[in-house]
């Protein structure tokens, strides 16, 4: 592996970890010599993920402002810094516009918009002493392009990707540097009810140029790069990872 793509002697906190994109992203890192810390919510399916890779795993709600301040200055207290931010951990809610409840709304916007607002500024916190930082938010195909049912979902990641622009323009100067990765279909458990439907799957294979649903560690090489000196001049972009869907009728 080149030394432009080395993650050696970087730590990293990947949140919503347990599985998924998040697992696979942590996988990746921890891959090319990264500390990683895994978080997520159920302990006992983080910490088995946690030791698949030899990574911490440190348990929180995103969405819990206290205790995601003290997870964040708990890294730099136990490993000394905190390099790489990956801000994955979402959830997503299906419903006809007309019978969504405003508790959905208000859930959906917490975890997977205002959590990561709030995480990239305690981590910008402990990284401007360093000049250093990467951080790397999980954005989606659906920013861009919308999909009935999935409203706050769609809302919080065009905020996400948003929040991405607007924080990367101001931490460029200080060696910070902030930039989404949109996937596209992933077979992941936030998927489990579109995986399962037969015609969902056909539609997918046929609107998606690469023909199939993509399986999370296809992730890995985005988020290398992104967290690696071979990145230092990217900042504020969103790279989709979607097999083509995004730029294709
Ligand atoms: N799969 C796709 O095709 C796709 C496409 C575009 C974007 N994305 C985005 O990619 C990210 C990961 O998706 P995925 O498909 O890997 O989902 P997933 O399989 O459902 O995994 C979600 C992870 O987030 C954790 N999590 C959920 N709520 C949390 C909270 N409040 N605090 C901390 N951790 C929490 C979950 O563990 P616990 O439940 O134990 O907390 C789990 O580890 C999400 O942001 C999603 O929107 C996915």
């Amino acid at each position: 592996m080149s030394e432009m793509f080395s993650l050696k002697g970087r730590v990293a906190l990947v949140t919503g970890a347990s599985r998924g994109l998040g697992f696979a992203m942590a996988k990746a890192l921890a891959e090319n010599g990264a500390t990683v810390i895994v978080n997520a919510r159920d302990m006992d399916t983080l910490s088995a993920a946690a030791e698949k890779i030899g990574a911490e795993a440190l348990p929180f709600d995103v969405a819990d402002a206290a205790t995601s301040r003290a997870a964040l200055e708990g890294i730099v207290e136990r490993h000394g810094r905190l390099d790489i931010l990956i801000n994955n951990a979402g959830i997503q809610h299906r419903s006809p516009l007309v019978e969504w409840e405003d508790e959905d709304f208000d859930r959906v916007i917490a975890v997977n918009l205002s959590a990561c607002f709030r995480m990239m500024r305690e981590a910008v916190r402990l990284m401007l002493p360093n000049k250093f930082g990467r951080i790397i938010n999980t954005g989606s195909v659906a920013a861009i392009l919308g999909r009935p049912t999935i409203h706050a979902y769609v809302a919080a990641k065009a905020g996400l990707h948003g929040l991405t622009r607007s924080t990367a323009a101001e931490m460029g100067r200080h060696g910070i540097t902030i930039n989404a990765i949109a996937p596209g279909y992933f077979a992941t458990e936030l998927n489990t009810a579109l995986i399962n439907d037969e015609a969902f799957t056909k539609w997918v294979e046929a609107r998606t140029p690469a023909g199939r649903w993509a399986q999370p560690e296809e992730l890995g090489g985005a988020v290398v790069f992104l967290a690696s000196d071979a990145a230092a001049y990217v900042n504020g972009h969103v790279l989709a990872v979607d097999g083509g869907l995004s730029v294709s009728l």
